[in-house]
């Protein structure tokens, strides 16, 4: 009964076998990705938007990451469980994102951290794989720069398509085990993939990355509004959710709960 590890990834590399990879932000519903078998959870920054209610990733803090990374390794047993660093936890240099990470290592234990950047993150990158903690980079559209980025595709023509590989390259000479690839053009995703002997694992990026990652809450369909046109939605947990909430008000209303049965004399 061990987890998932690094090695694990990269063998099913050179399988050429595509593997899933969700969020998560708690320990229930970690437990139910888990025991479904998906092998890598991603306590993404995500949980600004899905968990915190705050507009984007800027505002959560590395207490925020690693009070629900702990919560999610309490959940799970099997899969690798990877933390992101959170905006401003890492950008100060080496010091500060060994720090961050030891935290999240330590505290919540996470199997693996996740950070934006490839060539702008080297010297943390190289700085955590040597302390021995697993990196795991992302490039295309990162989202802690949506100040100077905004949410719009990467990596288009071909000055950004080759500073995309380039920083793919840096990322792996730095010692990162895979590359989550976010809103980049297919072609570009897939050439990111042969030229790379790490894992990437894409999200918009196309069908041709090693593996593809999607945002729980998106997936399951519990995201309210609309939801990026590269996300599928496998289920609908706002509807069903919404529903029970009504059927329990509504008997709570009409008086038919709680029954006979639920009840103690
Ligand atoms: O925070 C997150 O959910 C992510 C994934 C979209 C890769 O970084
Ligand atoms: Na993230």
């Amino acid at each position: 009964n061990r987890r998932v590890t690094v090695h694990d990834l990269a063998g099913a590399k050179a399988r050429g076998e595509k593997w899933p990879m969700l969020t998560a932000y708690d320990a229930m519903t970690a437990s139910v990705f888990d025991e479904a078998g998906i092998p890598v959870l991603l306590v993404g920054d995500s949980m600004g938007n899905c968990h915190l209610g705050f507009d984007t990733t800027v505002p959560v803090t590395l207490d925020h990451m690693a009070m629900l990374s702990a919560a999610v390794v309490r959940g799970t047993s099997r899969a690798m469980i990877v933390g992101d660093l959170t905006f401003g936890s890492y950008q100060e240099g080496p010091v500060q994102a060994l720090r961050s990470a030891t935290r999240l290592v330590k505290e919540a234990g996470v199997g693996a951290v996740k950070l934006e950047g490839g060539e702008r993150s080297l010297a943390q990158t190289e700085a955590l794989v040597q302390a021995g903690i697993p990196v795991m980079s992302h490039l295309g559209l990162t989202p802690q720069s949506v100040n100077t980025l905004g949410y719009r595709v990467q990596g288009r023509g071909d000055e950004a398509a080759h500073r995309l590989v380039r920083d793919a390259k840096a990322a792996q000479d730095a010692g990162a085990f895979a590359v989550v690839l976010e809103l980049v053009p297919a072609e570009v995703a897939a050439e990111v993939t042969r030229s790379l002997q790490i894992p990437t694992i894409g999200i918009g990026a196309g069908p041709d990355t090693d593996a593809q990652v999607l945002v729980w809450t998106d997936m399951a369909g519990m995201t309210s509004g609309k939801v990026p046109r590269f996300t599928k939605q496998y289920a609908n947990l706002r509807q069903t959710l919404g529903d029970a909430a009504k059927a329990f008000a509504g008997e709570v209303v009409g008086g038919a709960f709680p029954a006979e049965e639920h009840t103690f004399h």
